[in-house]
């Protein structure tokens, strides 16, 4: 494809997106298609010739838009908001087209300093202290993988250098709640604490972790001879956005000189908005936190921040400095490979920027209040209504429901509550997440996708009560 092609093919690109966000809510929400349809669809070679541009065009939408569950659609309340502005997707694309590789901060100095500065506004935005240094991974699960390690490395005094953890006396512990992310215990896993030595903490009532029985826990291991390492909490737990009391746990941290990470990775958007930041009162006792721009706040995915305390540390840890990445400046420079696993970087803090600067600090703020007051009006009217329970707080904007007519409980309540959200679901209508809590099925309602105003919710609302007597 040459430049004046892409030119003309990138305009249709752009209109095409325009267009899809336009007439977005005219799509059924999921996907109404059957697994392998694609695939029955499509060639099973690449074709040898080069193929026209409307031809590929016509098969998108043809073939592939169908199988699209929509995430920007204005009925989305699955898994969480990801949410892509469309200024972030300009950013994205701009990345794309430039081609430009972070390797070292010679490679692209820009690609360096303007992710250096954007986290920077971001961190401040967010209410933490200078004390903190970003860094951007692609996913969550990088950054608490990585989070993971440096804590591993710290504990073994560099056991890297030696025979790693195979070569460690006592086995290192990682403590999260039961209520962590699965990417928690699939981090702990990869960085070799092994399955035996994870710890999942009892929660209370609210789904949040207990500190006393974290504090137990690090006692009894002490007492078995294991060496305590990490503690993994979380602002936001996926299931019910419960939040771990980070003040007392950051005390147990401290005297027991543990690794302290904080995955917010959904509802660290949140703390852009100063009512909300009491939720991670105590977060300057963590060692590292992830917060998911990717997420609710609007970047286009992938971009996961990853603020750490002490950068010295991670770069130890991280990186590898062979002849053909020095540069004269290194002693100068932020080389960001040696922030993180891979030694390529794409220029992500690009989309970060367009956001910012084209949508500004007040336009995000007021689109998280405008979520946050939907899932409390929606809260009250299915705590209002007959046969409904609102199972846990709705602390932000993400609600656990559930339909409970007289009479049904147990595996027939389950078999109720998961027809009538695959109803829903198949329907095309709204498209929630069912999930389990406490061994019982429920509905998860994450509210928050770009265009979802209060008509939508009310919609959504009127939508539950029927689909659960139809
Ligand atoms: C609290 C929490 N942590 C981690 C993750 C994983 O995020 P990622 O897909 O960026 O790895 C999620 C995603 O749902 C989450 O809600």
């Amino acid at each position: 494809m040459t430049p004046e092609q892409f030119r003309q093919h990138g305009h249709q690109l752009i209109d095409l997106i325009a267009d899809y966000r336009q007439t977005i809510a005219e799509r059924p929400v999921m996907a109404q298609v059957e697994p392998g349809y694609l695939k029955a669809a499509l060639p099973v070679a690449a074709p040898h010739q080069g193929e026209p541009f409307e031809a590929i065009l016509d098969d998108f939408n043809k073939l592939v838009m169908p199988g699209l569950s929509h995430w920007q659609h204005p009925d989305f309340y699955g898994y969480f908001p990801s949410n892509g502005t469309l200024s972030s997707v300009l950013g994205d694309f701009l990345s794309t087209g430039l081609g430009v590789l972070g390797l070292s901060w010679q490679s692209s100095p820009a690609l360096s300093e303007l992710e250096e500065t954007t986290l920077d506004w971001l961190r401040q935005l967010l209410g933490l202290s200078t004390q903190w240094s970003g860094v951007i991974q692609d996913t969550a699960s990088t950054s608490t993988l990585v989070a993971l390690i440096c804590a591993r490395e710290r504990a073994s005094d560099f056991a890297l250098t030696r025979g790693g953890l195979q070569g460690q006396p006592k086995p290192l512990i990682v403590y999260a709640s039961a209520h962590a992310h699965s990417s928690v215990d699939k981090a702990a896993l990869l960085a070799g604490f092994g399955r035996e030595n994870i710890r999942l903490i009892a929660t209370d009532e609210q789904f949040a972790m207990q500190p006393a029985a974290l504090q137990a826990a690090i006692e009894a291991d002490l007492a078995a001879g294991n060496q305590p390492c990490a503690i993994v909490a979380t602002t936001g737990t996926t299931t019910t956005t419960a939040l771990d009391p980070l003040a007392a746990i950051g005390a147990i941290s401290q005297a027991h000189q543990l690794w302290l990470h904080v995955d917010s990775a959904m509802a660290g958007s949140a703390m852009i908005l100063p009512e909300c930041r009491w939720m991670w009162d105590g977060i300057e006792l963590a060692d590292s936190v992830v917060v998911n721009a990717h997420k609710w706040l609007g970047v286009a995915f992938d971009c996961s921040i990853y603020y750490v305390r002490d950068p010295q540390h991670l770069i130890r840890v991280m990186s590898t400095n062979p002849s053909y990445l020095q540069s004269a400046v290194d002693g100068e420079v932020k080389n960001l490979r040696d922030w993180g696993i891979p030694l390529g970087r794409r220029f992500r803090a690009l989309k970060l920027w367009l956001m910012l600067r084209s949508e500004g600090v007040e336009a995000l703020q007021q689109r998280l209040r405008r979520d946050l007051d939907n899932a409390r009006w929606l809260a009250a009217q299915v705590e209002a209504a007959e046969d409904w329970q609102v199972l846990a707080p709705v602390q932000l904007q993400t609600l656990c429901i559930r339909h409970c007519p007289d009479g049904l409980e147990g595996a027939a309540l389950d078999a109720h509550t998961r027809a009538w959200a695959d109803r829903l679901n198949g329907s095309g209508l709204a498209y929630v997440t069912p999930a389990t809590l406490e061994g019982q099925w429920m509905v998860r309602v994450s509210v928050g996708a770009l265009p979802t105003e209060r008509e939508h919710v009310e919609r959504l609302w009127a939508n539950l009560q029927a689909v659960v007597s139809a």
